[in-house]
């Protein structure tokens, strides 16, 4: 008998709803959030209201898209946290009253250990051990995956994501948001030529908040001399903004693998899909030695397929969880 997963997501601003087959994907269906964009950041009332709206046509769609019917349905894994309260209230709701209906078991996941346990949605798959940088708006961590559900976190952030470095740059840029993807883009054209100070924190450990005020006090220079600097300069800017992120990210990087002497090395999370920060792995990678391994951008950025992987694993160790499960906002377990 296969064993069939209804998996949800909703701990930000996408509504994700997929199904999984013996640990395969057979859909994965998101519905972005979009209206944040005027906002300049996610509101986490709309968002938690937008779920409400989609999280129904989200799973219907993923259910027919897998051709799937509802009784066919062995367990349903959810999103317990971290993240939004109210959006996480929303997809643990639905869950639990879908395992009830249907009276089949319920299992939460940690959305840390889904992204990286993204990296089991499609084949090639990283060994054991291997060392996950998850990056994105709200996370920045080195994890050591020891097995599907062993992972440690040997670094983290101390105030601001590397994804949130971005978009916060963005906006002082007068990007829209989320910026990522625009300062990508534009940096693809222009020269780091400006240079912006690496944090000096001790071990594994990220901090950008010191970037963000470097970035703030160099455009205020630099407009008191020239009002048009930014609009003249923004691919040299953007460059600039990305190189050192992407330096900040990958000289971390160098030392947990040296420190653990681990060289598989993988990618998860929305900032992923940097261009820089990719080929800066492919050429770090092939210098120092790494097998590296980046999931498709669908599997890198919230997704309800990760959180069927990791409830597939969570299924075989028979770690299952009770209705009374409450949503929680941070913190990260296994
Ligand atoms: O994983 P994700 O979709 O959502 C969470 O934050 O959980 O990541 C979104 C983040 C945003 O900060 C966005 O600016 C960033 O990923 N991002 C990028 C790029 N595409 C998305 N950052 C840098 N370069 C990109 N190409
Ligand atoms: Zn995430």
């Amino acid at each position: 008998m296969p064993v069939i997963i209804l998996a949800i997501e909703s701990s930000c601003d996408d509504t994700s709803a997929a199904v999984i087959r013996d640990g395969q994907v057979l859909s994965n269906c998101v519905s972005t959030q979009e209206m944040h964009r005027l906002y300049g950041g996610v509101v986490p009332e709309v968002a938690s209201r937008a779920h409400q709206v989609n999280i129904i046509p989200v799973v219907e769609a993923t259910l027919d898209n897998a051709g799937v019917s509802k009784k066919d349905i062995n367990a349903v894994a959810f999103t317990r946290g971290p993240g939004l309260l109210g959006s996480l209230l929303v997809g643990t709701s639905f869950a639990k009253a879908f395992a009830l209906s249907y009276d089949i078991p319920l299992i939460e996941v940690n959305h840390m250990q889904a992204h990286v346990l993204a990296h089991f949605a499609e084949a090639p798959f990283p060994d054991f051990p291997f060392l996950c940088l998850t990056v994105s708006g709200g996370h920045t961590q080195i994890i050591r995956v020891d097995d599907h559900l062993e992972m440690t976190i040997i670094g983290e952030t101390l105030d601001d994501a590397a994804g949130e470095a971005f978009d916060k740059a963005g906006k002082m840029l007068g990007l829209g948001y989320p910026a990522g993807a625009q300062i990508d883009k534009l940096a693809q054209t222009g020269i780091a030529r400006f240079p912006f100070p690496e944090p000096a924190v001790p071990g594994l450990n990220f901090s950008f908040s010191g970037l963000k005020t470097a970035i703030l006090y160099f455009l205020r220079d630099q407009m008191a001399q020239n009002p048009d600097f930014i609009t003249t300069n923004l691919p040299d800017i953007c460059a600039s903004i990305q190189h050192t992120i992407v330096t900040i990210l990958l000289k971390k990087l160098r030392k947990a693998t040296r420190q653990t002497g681990i060289r598989t090395v993988a990618l998860a999370g929305g900032v992923s899909a940097n261009s820089g920060l990719r080929k800066a792995l492919e050429s770090y990678g092939a210098r120092e030695g790494w097998e590296t391994f980046v999931p498709r951008f669908e599997f890198c950025t919230d997704n309800a397929a990760m959180i069927g992987i990791t409830g597939y694993y969570k299924y075989l160790r028979n770690e299952f969880c009770d209705q009374d499960a409450a949503p929680y906002a941070r913190g990260f377990t296994s």
